[in-house]
């Protein structure tokens, strides 16, 4: 962890590049965005990690079917933030709240599930808006399946795009199939759920349960949804776990969490953070950020492919290139943790919800400071809303604080914004957009780059970036036939 200054940030200049890591260090860390977006405490994920690999390894898996397991937990979140815009509409609450309540009650149990979403509509709300939300969330047919599908479709489809077995995808897939066959989104049941996903489905609830509420009220959890949501043999397994107390204070020590979880991974030779990996990976969670809210549609990837763009016009080393592509497809990162009923808002912020948005670039530095390989650019990507004179946020840095690549982002970012085309409006043309820009030159933005930035938005070079499939869904495509063609290539 980089050392604090007063206002709680290190204004350090980028290090040197980091060490070759694993690639299983480098996922371990981003979970906790993901445990953010889900409203789960951090450390969820690389709980329910543990908890499923030695559920996987009692029941005998052979290690090519629990190397699928480890990455099937480590991604069973990643397709989380598409439906944070439909829950917090829906309920007209907070969605990482919703989210979260809602995975502690039983669906099945229609009384307690009735009560449990009246609590969760339209809170801090009037007794009327609450009624009217509860009202549209029971009346919108198949919601629960359809919310579930996005999700769980768009993570399978991420492990796909990460080059990971097809077992760990339909895992991720089927995660939320329930024994009894009222699970979604298929209705599948008993031996017809890949046995993967009947292991995460009970170690992510079994974790919620857990440290939500204690061992013996997740034990009753377990036992009264044995056979229903839960495998019973795999159920009876986790009791025998019941006074293995070293085993659950393990689980309990998050200062060693990251470290268990990497231990894990199974098979002999452990796969290592390549730059293409963190490529893979950068633009993977630039996906989940843009797929938080309708309103950033592709802005992640193009905020990166701009910024990269104005890099190599300025001349900008390999190495400062591909920090400045990382940095800025993951700069909005911190937005997983801000709640799409602030973030979707149609009409004017309140004060208190404009300070709760203000802070998504310190979540940026706290996610990417955790992951060793992107820990040098953290700051730099978490100051994209700093000014030269002062007047950005949340840290009000001066010129002489921002570095290189903060300064591209900035430019990049505001670029992005104005001209991408929003759900309530067009986006703006050029004129317009460097209209606004330009007098903020050498004040707010960086005065060689806002000149080159200019240049290549006359010239249509950001309209051309913008149109060669920055959208995260064809990235990711692109991603994974890249992989599958290099395989063919390897194996020819
Ligand atoms: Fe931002
Ligand atoms: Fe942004």
């Amino acid at each position: 962890m980089a050392a604090l200054s007063s206002n709680g940030f290190s204004h350090a200049a980028p290090g040197p590049r980091a060490r070759t890591v694993r690639f299983a260090e480098v996922i371990s860390a981003l979970t906790y965005a993901l445990d953010l977006t889900e409203g789960q405490r951090p450390g969820h994920t690389l709980r329910t990690a543990l908890i499923a690999m030695r559920l996987g390894e009692e029941i005998g898996l052979d290690a090519e079917t629990l190397g699928a397991l480890y990455y099937a937990a480590l991604l069973k979140d990643a397709g989380c933030s598409s439906n944070a815009a439909r829950m917090a509409a829906l309920f007209g609450s907070d969605d990482q709240h919703v989210k979260r309540d809602m995975r502690l009650v039983d669906w099945h149990d229609r009384w307690n599930l009735a009560r449990r979403t009246a609590r969760n509509c339209g809170i801090g709300r009037n007794p009327l808006a609450r009624i009217k939300h509860f009202l549209r969330v029971a009346h919108t047919p198949q919601m629960t399946r359809d919310i579930i599908a996005a999700r769980c479709e768009r993570g399978a489809q991420i492990a796909v795009a990460l080059g990971f077995p097809s077992a760990s995808s339909e895992a991720i897939a089927h995660v939320d199939e329930h024994w009894c066959g009222l699970g979604h989104p298929v209705g599948l049941a008993g031996d017809e759920i890949p046995l993967l996903s009947r292991v995460l489905l009970l170690a992510q609830t079994l974790e919620v349960y857990w440290t939500e509420h204690g061992l013996k009220a997740m034990l009753q959890m377990l036992r009264a949804r044995s056979g229903t949501w839960f495998d019973p043999t795999l159920v009876q397994r986790v009791l025998s776990w019941r006074h293995d107390a070293a085993w659950w204070s393990t689980l309990a020590d998050s200062d060693r969490l990251d470290q268990a979880v990497v231990a894990l991974e199974p098979g002999g030779t452990p796969m290592q953070a390549t730059d293409e990996r963190l490529d893979a990976i950068a633009y993977a969670f630039a996906a989940v950020i843009d797929a938080k809210t309708p309103f950033t549609y592709r802005h992640s990837t193009n905020v990166a492919q701009y910024a990269l763009g104005i890099s190599r016009q300025l001349g900008a080393s390999p190495s400062l290139q591909r920090d400045v592509l990382r940095a800025g497809l993951l700069h909005d990162i911190g937005k997983l943790g801000v709640s799409n009923r602030i973030l979707d808002k149609p009409g004017r912020l309140t004060e208190v919800e404009r300070a709760e948005i203000q802070k998504h670039p310190r979540w940026t530095w706290q996610i990417l400071e955790r992951v060793d390989a992107f820990a040098h650019f953290a700051s730099s990507s978490s100051h994209h809303h700093e000014r030269l004179d002062g007047n950005g946020y949340p840290w009000g840095l001066r010129d002489h604080q921002l570095d290189f690549t903060a300064r591209v982002l900035a430019i990049a970012d505001v670029y992005e914004a104005l001209t991408a085309d929003r759900p309530y409006r067009a986006g703006m043309p050029v004129e317009k957009v460097l209209g606004i820009m330009l007098p903020d030159r050498a004040t707010a933005f960086d005065a060689s780059m806002m000149d080159a930035a200019a240049q290549m938005a006359r010239d249509g070079d950001f309209a051309r970036i913008a149109e060669n499939g920055t959208d995260p869904a064809g990235t990711l495509a692109r991603l994974s036939e890249q992989r599958h063609e290099s395989h063919l290539r390897a194996v020819a």
